[in-house]
């Protein structure tokens, strides 16, 4: 039997949960973890909802659950179907774990550009995986398009559209939402993070609106590359590309059916360059033992400068959105960060954190 030291040593570790229904089951309910440094540095609560702690590893296996039981009840796909997907990775992983968990085929295309552990993750998991050139949304062999073609092709076959597919949105609105509300017991200000289908964003938006009657702030963080940022500043006059960045899964060159009917909800847009994001990463694991992949660090990054721009006293909400397991032979090498011109962002005495050639 456990003495009682022991036993109240041990019981902060013990979470009143029952077991799980399956891998689907243990999606969701995340923590959402403060960030002490960034915090006491605003004199703000700032938060990260730990969703690199799903059991895909990523935010998007709530959006994979959520497509495919939409299709599901929508009659698109029977036992022993194939689940096909365009995604730059997270959302194929995550297709991936539900489909095996469901007994469906996955087929993922996605483009060549991504990174050899998140290939290798996708094939180990049992998918299809179909990399193709990246071009453009417009050009016919994008591999959205590559995706939707194939799927057409099957008798017994669903092409699950994740970016413009509202059941991607509907899965925060229903879950991530609520779970934050829930979590900070309706104490929240503001909420930011970056989009890729923007499901996350504008789900998690719609919901903290509604519920704080408008009162929670939403801005939307973007990398360069991505039109968002200029969107929103603009007033949806311009949508100006310019640049590229590192991070990965986000980034966007058209309003998605996801974002569209919540654009107006959007108080305002930051836009945060590689530089910041790299040292954000790093920061994050050197003082918060957090290993974080690049969107996540954006994302504090973007939450950081809002408890800035909101004031002392307020709570602001971001995502983390995975770790850097599926990224780590490029953000911890210095021939890889050299190249991207990123050395130099990260200060000195970090570093030492840079441990591939
Ligand atoms: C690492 C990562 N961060 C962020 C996102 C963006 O999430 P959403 O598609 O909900 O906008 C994705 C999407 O795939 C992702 O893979």
């Amino acid at each position: 039997m456990l003495s009682r030291r022991l036993y109240t040593t041990a019981s902060r570790f013990i979470a009143a949960t029952k077991p799980t229904d399956g891998f689907i089951g243990a999606i969701g309910n995340t923590p959402l973890i403060r960030i002490a440094s960034l915090s006491k540095e605003t004199g703000c609560e700032i938060l990260g909802k730990a969703e690199f702690m799903n059991p895909g590893g990523s935010v998007k296996d709530r959006a994979a659950l959520f497509v495919v039981e939409d299709a599901e009840r929508r009659g698109l796909i029977k036992q022993g179907g194939t689940v096909v997907e365009g995604t730059a990775g997270n959302t194929g992983i995550g297709l991936a774990h539900v489909c095996r968990a469901k007994g469906y085929k996955c087929v993922i295309y996605m483009p060549n550009t991504q990174s050899q552990e998140k290939i290798d993750l996708l094939k180990m998991l049992g998918a299809d995986v179909r990399p193709v050139p990246a071009v453009a949304f417009d050009d016919p062999g994008n591999y959205n398009h590559q995706a939707r073609r194939f799927a057409e092709s099957l008798d017994n076959g669903v092409w699950t559209n994740q970016f413009d597919n509202p059941a991607n949105r509907q899965a925060h609105i229903e879950t991530t939402g609520p779970e934050i509300w829930a979590q900070t017991g309706g104490i929240v200000d503001g909420f930011t993070c970056a989009t890729g289908t923007a499901g996350t964003f504008a789900g998690v938006t719609r919901f903290l609106k509604d519920a704080s009657d408008g009162r929670v702030k939403s801005f939307a963080a973007d990398p360069p590359g991505s039109i968002i940022y200029s969107f929103v500043k603009s007033a949806g006059r311009e949508m100006i590309r310019g640049g590229s960045s590192i991070t990965e899964g986000i980034g966007q060159g058209r309003i998605t059916a996801n974002l569209q009917p919540d654009i107006h909800l959007i108080d305002d847009a930051l836009k945060i360059e590689d530089a910041d994001t790299i040292a954000m990463l790093y920061r994050l694991l050197d003082e918060e033992g957090i290993y974080l992949g690049a969107s996540s660090a954006l994302n504090v990054v973007a939450a950081y400068q809002m408890a800035k721009i909101l004031g002392p006293g307020k709570t602001v909400v971001t995502i983390l959105c995975d770790g850097a397991y599926r990224y780590q032979s490029r953000l911890f090498s210095r021939a890889w960060l050299e190249s991207k011109g990123l050395l130099d962002a990260i200060p000195e005495h970090l570093k030492k954190y840079i441990v591939l050639a």
